[in-house]
Parts: C-alpha cells; sequence; structure tokens
C-alpha cells in the first residue's frame, strides 16, 4: 500500500500556468487582428489548516491557522466597463456577468465568489469595475482546506492591485480585504462561514502560525497576532490528510450549529458564547438546562467555551517554542499532541460534526504514531492534521491509507504542509 501525496506547485509554475492560460482565452483586439492577451499581472493566495480553534470564529473565540504552500492562482487584466469575464481550469463552463447586476440572491456558480469580492469593495466605497480573469489552483477542493476562501481572496489581493486601493501592504489593509472577502462568501455566495478562512488566506506569513481572535471591536493588531511556528525545530511537522469524504458548508448543517450558539448565547444574556469562561462553564450549562430538553445546546456550548481555552493554551505553548525558554521539550509536545486530540473528541462527541472517514483517519495516525490528531475545518467530511515526529510521517501515512483500504473507503490524499505565505503578486 502506498501513499498518495499531493504536492504543491512551486511560486513559478502556478503563475506560469495561469499566464499561458491567459493568452489562450482572451485576446487583444489590437489593428492586426486579435493577439494573444496579456494579463496585467499574476495573484495567488493559499488555502489553510487551522491547527486549533474550531467553530470558534462566530462565536467571538481564537482560532490558530497557518497557510498551505497550495494556492490559487488568477492572471487578470481590468476592463474599463462592468463585466466580468472568468475561465478556470477546474471548470468546464466560463462565467460572465455585469458587475451592477451582482447582490445577494442574484450571483450563482463560482463566480459569486470572485465576483462577490469586487461587489463588497464597491458596497465599501471602492472604485472597483469589470476584468477578466483565469483561474487555475493546486488547493484540494471541497477537503476543508479553504479552497472558496483562496480563489476570494486571490481576487481580492488582485483588485487592490490593479484597481490602486492600496489595501494589500499592511495588515490593517489587508483586514479590510478580509471583510470583502468574507461579505461575498456570506452574502453573494451564500456560505454563512465566520472569517477564519479569509483571515488565514490574507495575514498568514511563512514559518508562522496567525492566532487570531474574533471578539468585536478589536484593531487589526489586536485581532491577528503571529506566532513563530517552528516545528521542524522540534523534530516535528504537520501531516494533512484529505478523508475524500464529500464536504459542503452550504448545506444546513453549518448554518444549524450557528443557530444553536446564537440561541445558546441568547438564553444566558451574553452576546457571543466567548463571555463565558471554563470556569463559569458549569453554571452557564445548568442555566442552559431549562431550555434544552435534549442537551444540544449544552454541548455545542460546551464545546465552543473549551475549544477557545484549548486553543489559548495550544497557541501558548507555540510561542513558547514548544518547550521552555524555546527549547522544545516532550512534555511540551505532549501536550500539543492531547490539545489536539482533546479538540478532536470535543467536535465528534459535543459539535457532531465528524464523519466516520475524519474519525478513522485520527484514530489511524494516532495509532500509526502521531503525537496528536484532529479534523480541521468546518467538518461533515473533509481533511484531518496529525502532529508527527519528522521519522514517522510516511508510517503514519501508511498507516492511515492502510486503515482506509481495509475499510473499503476510497483513498485519502496526504499533503506536507509548512506554514506559507498569504495572498499576494506573484508576476
Ligand atoms: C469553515 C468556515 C470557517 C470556520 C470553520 C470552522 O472553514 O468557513 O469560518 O467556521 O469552518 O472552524
Amino acid at each position: 500500500m502506498s501513499a498518495q501525496w499531493l504536492p504543491a506547485w512551486s511560486r513559478e509554475e502556478g503563475a506560469e500556468r495561469v499566464r499561458r492560460q491567459f493568452s489562450a482565452t482572451f485576446h487583444d483586439d489590437g489593428e492586426l487582428g486579435p493577439v494573444p492577451g496579456t494579463a496585467d499581472g499574476v495573484w495567488s493566495a493559499p488555502g489553510r489548516v487551522n491547527i486549533i480553534g474550531e467553530h470558534t470564529d462566530y462565536n467571538a473565540g481564537l482560532c490558530l491557522p497557518t497557510a498551505l504552500p497550495h494556492r490559487t492562482y488568477i492572471a487578470l487584466e481590468k476592463r474599463a466597463d462592468d463585466v466580468v469575464r472568468l475561465a478556470s481550469a477546474q471548470a468546464d463552463e466560463p462565467w460572465t456577468a455585469r458587475l451592477s447586476d451582482v447582490r445577494p440572491g442574484e450571483a450563482e456558480g463560482w463566480g459569486a465568489y470572485v465576483a462577490g469580492v469586487a461587489w463588497a469593495l464597491r458596497e465599501a466605497g471602492y472604485p472597483v469595475t469589470g476584468f477578466d480573469a483565469v483561474v487555475d489552483s493546486c488547493v484540494p477542493f471541497g477537503a476543508s482546506l479553504s479552497s472558496s476562501a483562496a480563489l476570494g481572496c486571490a481576487f481580492a489581493i488582485a483588485l487592490s492591485d490593479v484597481f490602486d486601493l492600496g489595501l494589500g501592504d499592511d495588515d490593517a489593509g489587508r483586514t479590510v480585504l478580509v471583510a470583502a472577502a468574507r461579505r461575498a462568501e456570506n452574502e453573494i455566495a451564500g456560505a454563512p462561514t465566520g472569517g477564519l478562512d479569509q483571515s488565514a488566506a490574507l495575514l498568514c506569513a511563512p514559518g508562522q502560525a496567525l492566532l487570531l481572535d474574533f471578539r468585536p471591536g478589536l484593531d487589526a493588531q489586536e485581532f491577528a497576532q503571529h506566532v513563530p511556528f517552528d516545528l521542524a525545530a522540534a523534530g516535528l511537522t504537520l501531516l494533512v490528510i484529505d478523508s475524500r469524504a464529500p464536504h459542503q458548508l452550504v448545506d444546513g448543517q453549518y448554518a444549524e450549529r450557528r443557530a444553536a450558539c446564537e440561541a445558546a448565547a441568547a438564553h444566558l444574556g451574553v452576546d457571543s458564547l466567548r463571555r463565558i469562561t471554563t470556569d463559569g462553564l458549569d453554571d452557564a450549562l445548568a442555566r442552559l438546562a431549562p431550555h434544552d430538553a435534549d442537551g444540544t445546546l449544552r454541548r455545542r456550548t460546551r464545546h465552543v467555551v473549551t475549544e477557545t481555552a484549548r486553543t489559548a493554551e495550544l497557541a501558548q505553548l507555540v510561542r513558547g517554542g514548544l518547550g521552555a525558554d524555546g527549547v522544545p521539550d516532550e512534555a511540551a509536545v505532549a501536550q500539543a499532541g492531547a490539545l489536539m486530540n482533546a479538540s478532536h473528541a470535543s467536535l465528534r462527541d459535543d459539535y457532531e460534526v465528524t464523519v466516520r472517514e475524519t474519525d478513522l483517519a485520527v484514530d489511524a495516525s494516532l495509532a500509526g504514531g502521531a503525537v496528536g490528531a484532529r479534523m480541521t475545518g468546518g467538518g461533515f467530511g473533509g481533511s484531518t492534521i496529525a502532529l508527527v515526529r519528522l521519522g514517522d510521517v510516511e508510517r503514519v501515512a501508511e498507516h492511515v491509507a492502510a486503515a482506509f483500504a481495509e475499510a473499503g473507503l476510497t483513498a485519502p490524499a496526504f499533503l506536507t504542509a509548512p506554514p506559507s505565505a498569504a495572498a499576494g503578486r506573484d508576476a
């Protein structure tokens, strides 16, 4: 049994692909007739893994993502009118619309994630017109690794550049782009997601994890803190396992989890579950009981409150270099693994967003020697991550692949995930 690996393209390869595809798709109408078009530039944005802090973003909680080396690339040329024309190596059909026709409830298909970003920037008062663009991506699609945010955020950074909005230069500007990409996803594409994915795609940095604090009213620096994350120094790496179980957020389950959290917060008289601390958890659960015959609101609340506490604890361990005074030690590494395992158990038992494939990937990772493992992203399928000693990567992957084969499941795919760069210009 050999494990199937999904390598990332180099930035040069990704850029070359979309540059070529742009010339083959769009033509410049010069006096000498149609000649292959040249884009204004090439941009890209990464997928992400979330180390810990799941289903906390829309509860004003903490998350700890890193950017993947796997990116979505676009070549784009601005237009003077308000037409958007898109083609993608991953889509059979091109997508065309007038920006003036894009509004909530009116845009359909994958182009909604793109045109929605232009719509949101215009809504925020930025002068954006139409554009022609092509897309190609090595971010696994539908694997809870944020392929949709990578798409939207590649366009967010490109539109900022070509329309001279100046929003790509620092975290404060990028936070404006995060808001636009998130509005596009929520209001135009109709996915009620919480902001983790867009923040990761636009704010992460190589070699760093990003500690996000979703309490309202924080400035860009308080919202997103960069934490050096040198796993190799601790003899570790992060293995990502795409379980290949279909993952879909635009269905009712994600929205249903959000609604349960909002209902619990309303019963408790707080604006978000972030207000409940682990010390106050038992009291909060007792106060929910009269409104919660089947225990659902209490299970959801317990996950959210304990998950933000685990995220703070893991972020602290990462800040300390998984050891004392920056020197990694076994106790800190084991504690990091235990926090990941507890996160998965909470998502499985209390939040109920894992599936057979992601539970198996986690169990088989641990049985194969991983230090810790958990699902990552929204759940209901998608990917898991495992914290693995450098020498054990192949062994853990083989173990997971064998467990899936034995269970008669589609073979999983594997990625390595060194913390990589945020959205930016490639050429
Ligand atoms: C999806 C959403 C995010 C976040 C995660 C769960 O990835 O897009 O906003 O809620 O699920 O942590």
